[in-house]
């Protein structure tokens, strides 16, 4: 399984913020807001990722992740020109795709809880594997609509009457056919390749699998100012009280055995004096040092 994390887009919500920064690079309480879609691929076992961001902001996504091998990763880079549509990174992603099923995540969804990604990847064979959340604003997302045995009959972009209450949050799976897929897409009426379009087209298809994220499980997006700070709010309190921290790709890379105990002392070492450092340092290298 091959990963993307889309990283582009205006941001035009977070105006000012963005007019130096993107909003992925945002902080979200201690972190720049990609760690968390980073964290969350690396979590699920993927460790060949593409990340797609504007010709302004890739350079600083370069400078902060690298190639990856801090994390035990391969990444590569590759430029939207324009925010044409989040589909559209299956065709800029085409060749690092190559003929893998991948995973699309957007730079700005934060997903907390729970093993279900772990499993989707896992037990994912063939079509689509996409999720349904309950929000109370549906409206401002793709939209699902389940039958009564549970099966999505209808998914729709924005709708202004919403069909329910379950949005398609940015984690997206997909077997090989989306890059045919996509290029069959037209663009649609705002000039995006949607990925909405994609969903409907894997339905129509009988191959589109919507698996429901339970209550326990949080999913926030960081697109407005009240959200953004809302997610930080969020990671603050759980990190607080639980004494761990969330979106954590370093930590996540060494749970993984992407990273060796030996290499991640040897990437903590290089980090400066700060309270993250101590994180790795108390809560992860001493604790594999003691069940050692
Ligand atoms: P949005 O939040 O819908 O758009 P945006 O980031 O441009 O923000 P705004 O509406 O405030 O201008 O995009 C969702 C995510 O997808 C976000 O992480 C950006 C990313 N994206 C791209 O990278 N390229 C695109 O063409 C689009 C449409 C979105």
């Amino acid at each position: 399984m091959k990963g993307i994390i889309l990283a582009g887009g205006a941001g035009s919500r977070l105006y000012p913020l963005t007019l130096v920064a993107s909003k992925q690079l945002q902080p979200v309480y201690d972190k720049p807001m990609v760690y968390y879609p980073l964290t969350t691929l690396i979590e699920g076992g993927i460790r060949e990722l593409c990340l797609i961001s504007t010709p302004q902001d890739l350079p600083r996504f370069q400078q902060l992740l690298g190639n990856g091998s801090r994390f035990g990763l391969s990444i590569e880079y590759r430029e939207q020109a324009r925010p044409e549509g989040i589909a559209q990174a299956f065709l800029i992603a085409e060749s690092f795709i190559g003929r893998n099923p991948v995973t699309l995540i957007l730079g700005d969804n934060i997903f907390y809880g729970g093993d279900t990604f772990q499993r989707a990847f896992s037990e994912f064979k063939t079509g689509a594997t996409i999720f349904g959340y309950h929000v109370h604003d549906p409206e401002r997302y793709g939209v699902v609509e389940f039958d009564g045995g549970g099966r999505a009959v209808s998914i729709e972009e924005k709708p202004k009457l919403p069909k329910s209450n379950y949005a398609v949050p940015g984690l997206y799976i997909y077997d090989n056919d989306v890059v045919p897929i996509t290029k069959a897409l037209k663009p649609s009426a705002r000039g995006e390749l949607e990925i909405t379009a994609v969903n409907v087209e894997y339905l129509r298809r009988g191959s589109l699998r919507v698996q429901r994220l339970n209550r326990g499980f949080a999913w926030l997006d960081a697109g407005t100012s009240s959200s953004l700070h809302d997610a930080s709010a969020y990671v603050q309190t759980i990190e607080k009280r639980a004494g761990i921290k969330i979106g954590c790709p370093e930590e996540a890379a060494f749970r993984q055995h992407f990273v060796s105990l030996d290499q991640l002392e040897s990437i903590i070492a290089a980090m400066p004096q700060c309270e993250y450092r101590s994180y790795l340092e108390a809560e992860v290298v001493a604790e594999a040092r003691r069940l050692k």
